[in-house]
């Protein structure tokens, strides 16, 4: 069975956040699998492009409204990811460094999409399905059903994976235009809220939709942004789908990220080794507990208020426990963990940028990960703490809550809490502290928590089980 995915991230050539971990992985384990899974994403001009050989396999021109635009698609050469990589090249408008922000965000995805069914209805190229991931792919469904262009597709099936319900990428009728030859008695099969909304098109129009995580699809009918009626409606098109990690990248006995390895038969000095290093780049002292944040610095994280949560932490519990946090994103909340710092320099330390070698590191040498997340589809964070022996500290929510369970309860090795609040991240961190006095304790939740698989294997099956319930011949 052929497969295109469809996504604005995949690691490594482009990534943001989770949803290239999992486009660049998934695939990958569906074709170990004897599927045929390709990547299709729009081009951009980064380290991954600049240093590997494309051949332009496909060109021509299209139309956005009048505007005329020329492409190409181009392939990664020796499919060495584990799947054909293939790009979508529009000078001027998809060939910039950045995945997202850009003013005409909403004419760079319309355009990917159009060319990409440009390109697999004038090749030979049909695939047996599409699978769209996030708003940015969203309007594919409905085109392949209500445009004149791809009546030729008009059967291909198609799957939306929500990575994050919280962004629609709506915009304007005025630019309604934009979608070719469409049958303009089924725009309402496009409309949520007075806009244009790919995200609701696609979940009106796809075949089945697919969340990360089991629970964050009950969520999506009680939050999620103004669809919650929407997903409500088409709840019987829904399913959830447990995110996997990709164990070959993210394996702390052979992981070149780190300085050193380690594996669940010998845990502790590797990690204590790791720790070291970590600690002696940040100024901490390796004896005492280190609890680490990783992630994007946006109210989804609630990193709004870990500058409040932390310093009442460092309070009650004076130079008992080390915090260092890695992220990018809302300013407001950059210049309060900043602050944070220079008034607890000795227990704080915070590096603000995107850096994917030092998150590897802070897995490996951390004894905790603090994640007190509003909103988490899926999370992969706390999967690759858990794989790193790094103890998940996480709000109960979305995928955490189905990846991760409290120490407390049987079998359990996490922390979880019920509220983004200070109050409960501070509790979290006080009972951290009282669990690392317990070395013994630790080191067996750590043996616990490396035992566990969280890699693809299960999840890549239920997938390629989705796509056969609607396409049984192929
Ligand atoms: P989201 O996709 O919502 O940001 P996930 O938990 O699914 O959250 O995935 C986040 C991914 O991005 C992980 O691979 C994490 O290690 C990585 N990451 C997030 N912020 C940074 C950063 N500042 N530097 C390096 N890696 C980061
Ligand atoms: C999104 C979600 C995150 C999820 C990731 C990959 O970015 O915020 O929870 O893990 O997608 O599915």
């Amino acid at each position: 069975m052929r497969v295109f995915h469809l996504s604005a991230e995949c690691y490594p050539v482009a990534k943001v956040g989770g949803l290239a971990d999992v486009v660049g992985a998934l695939p990958k384990y569906q074709n170990l699998l004897g599927l045929k899974a390709a990547v299709v994403m729009p081009y951009y001009n980064r380290k991954f492009v600049q240093e590997n050989h494309f051949d332009t396999v496909f060109q021509a021109s299209t139309l956005l409204g009048t505007r005329r635009l020329y492409f190409e698609i181009l392939k990664e050469r020796t499919d060495k990811l584990g799947f054909e990589l293939y790009l979508v090249r529009i000078p001027g408008l998809i060939d910039r460094e950045e995945v997202y922000q850009y003013p005409d965000e909403t004419e760079q995805f319309i355009a990917f999409q159009i060319a990409f069914l440009d390109w697999i209805s004038y090749s030979q190229q049909t695939p047996d399905l599409i699978h769209c991931h996030d708003h940015h792919s969203g309007l594919v469904p409905f085109l392949l059903q209500h445009s004149k262009l791809y009546t030729r597709l008009a059967n291909v099936p198609t799957i939306l994976t929500i990575h994050n319900g919280q962004y629609h990428g709506a915009f304007g009728w005025d630019k309604l235009s934009y979608l070719p030859e469409i049958d303009v008695t089924k725009t309402g099969l496009l409309d949520w809220g007075g806009s244009i909304n790919p995200l609701a098109s696609a979940v009106k129009c796809c075949w089945r939709f697919t969340t990360v995580s089991p629970s964050y699809l009950q969520e999506l009918s009680i939050s999620s942004n103004g669809l919650e009626y929407l997903f409500y409606l088409e709840r019987a098109k829904g399913s959830g789908i447990i995110n996997g990690i990709d164990t070959e990248i993210w394996d702390p006995n052979n992981d070149p990220m780190i300085p050193h390895k380690f594996s669940i038969k010998q845990i502790a000095k590797g990690k204590q080794a790791d720790k070291q290093a970590l600690c002696e780049r940040f100024g901490f002292t390796p004896e005492k507990p280190l609890v680490s944040f990783i992630g994007r610095l946006v109210l989804e994280k609630g990193a709004d208020i870990l500058p409040a949560a932390l310093e009442r932490s460092f309070n009650e519990h004076p130079g008992k426990f080390d915090m260092l946090i890695l992220g990018a994103g809302e300013k407001g909340v950059e210049n309060g963990l900043l602050h944070l710092k220079k008034v607890y320099p000795e227990q704080c330390n915070v590096f603000i940028g995107y850096d994917e070698a030092l998150a590897h590191l802070i897995y490996a040498g951390s004894d905790f990960l603090l994640m007190p997340s509003r909103v988490e589809p899926c999370g992969l964070n706390q999967l690759y703490a858990l794989r790193y022996g790094t103890l998940p500290m996480v709000r109960s929510t979305g995928g955490l809550k189905d990846t991760v369970v409290d120490f407390g309860d049987e079998g359990g090795y996490g922390i979880r809490y019920n509220n983004a609040s200070i109050d409960d991240i501070c509790d979290a961190i006080s009972r951290a502290l009282t669990l690392f006095e317990n070395t013994k304790h630790v080191q067996h939740l750590r043996k616990i928590m490396m035992a566990l698989d969280f890699s693809w294997d299960r999840s890549a099956k239920e997938y390629i089980n989705l796509y056969e319930s609607l396409n049984p011949i192929i």
